[in-house]
């Protein structure tokens, strides 16, 4: 472990300033060494703050994460993973796809910010710094074509057992994959894949993974609909780390499970919109639909106005409380 990650977990350890002398007595090494370390820290984003006679204070909740921050906070070998950690990028997703042919499967792309974040339907995803996860995974998975959108299924059960495992909050999925907390969307995920269309032959796949952990991530109208893991007093860096080695076991988990689709279950059970009444938006249309049932390939079974039933394999589901109220009845006769 390099000596500034070693400072760091003591600094996380305690909550008191630690002078120079007890920094260098802990690590073994000089108090100059020590001095340089810190300087090499500050220069990452800590602020670290030193007071005569006193020692060194970590001072701010927001700071980088670290390769061994991640590692540390694995249950199994992490050695299948290779990090890629930025300062600031304009998407994980298009670094990814630029250097995905220099790079090997299950590299992990991390960005503390992203100046061009990007969401499905070309939408803008936030990424200011610190406030977040954004990151993309590169996979080269050997499935059938029908299969990938499964991968954003795992992904979508993954981030709901990180959060679980963080947090004692209840994620739940809005299908097809964002997630939710309390009726707010807290991360989304865009998964893009690049082949030879001519020989049906898959290059790679990336998935991008964006999630809220502090309130600066949101932007200043979408309160009313996103939201983040955490109020400010309770976020800590650090959570990040620990959430992506959760994620990433998880995610590897059920990527071993693709083809037998053992997180259907864990999918379905999460899934909130079931019951509930939904606008659709398909290609240019848009229309109201009651939600039936999900089959075992993620295509929603939908109750059309007329009663008709509708197999949704695409699209765009979206929750207007109000709406959902007045034409609740309507439904309630038809379905
Ligand atoms: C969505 O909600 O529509 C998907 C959002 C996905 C955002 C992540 S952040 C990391 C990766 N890089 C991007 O540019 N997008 C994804």
């Amino acid at each position: 472990m390099k000596l500034k990650d070693k400072i760091l977990l003591l600094f996380k350890r305690e909550e008191n300033a630690i002078s120079g002398s007890a920094l260098a007595k802990e690590c073994g090494v000089s108090r100059n060494a020590i001095w340089l370390a810190i300087q090499e820290l500050r220069k990452d984003g800590y602020k670290i703050i030193s007071k005569k006679n006193v020692g060194y204070t970590l001072q701010t909740n927001f700071a980088s994460i670290t390769e061994s921050e991640i590692r540390q906070n694995f249950e199994n070998d992490s050695h299948l993973f290779s990090f890629i950690l930025l300062d600031t990028v304009d998407s994980t997703n298009t670094y990814m796809k630029q250097n995905a042919h220099m790079l090997q499967t299950w590299t992990v792309v991390l960005a503390e910010e992203q100046t061009a974040g990007r969401g499905r339907l070309h939408r803008t995803f936030s990424s200011p710094k610190y406030a977040g996860v954004y990151m993309s995974i590169l996979l080269r998975p050997q499935i059938a074509l029908q299969l990938l959108p499964r991968i954003t299924v795992c992904a979508a059960v993954a981030i709901c057992r990180g959060i679980e495992k963080l947090t004692t909050q209840k994620p739940q999925i809005k299908w097809v994959n964002d997630i939710f907390l309390a009726g707010k969307k807290v991360a989304g995920i865009l998964t893009e894949s690049v082949m030879q269309v001519e020989h049906e032959i898959l290059d790679f796949v990336v998935v991008g993974i964006g999630i809220n952990f502090h309130k600066k991530a949101i932007d200043e109208n979408l309160q009313h609909i996103v939201t983040a893991l955490f109020d400010s007093e309770d976020f800590k860096s650090d959570l990040r780390a620990k959430f992506i080695a959760y994620f990433l076991e998880e995610f590897y988990l059920a990527m071993e499970n693709l083809q037998a689709n053992t997180f259907f279950n864990a999918y379905k059970d999460r899934l909130f919109i079931l019951g509930q009444i939904v606008q659709v938006s398909l290609a240019s249309t848009s229309f109201l639909a009651k939600v039936k049932d999900i089959n075992e390939n993620y295509n929603l079974l939908v109750v059309l106005e007329n009663g008709q039933e509708k197999l949704l394999t695409a699209g765009e589901v979206s929750i207007q409380p109000s709406l959902c109220t007045c034409v609740a009845n309507k439904f309630k006769v038809r379905y």
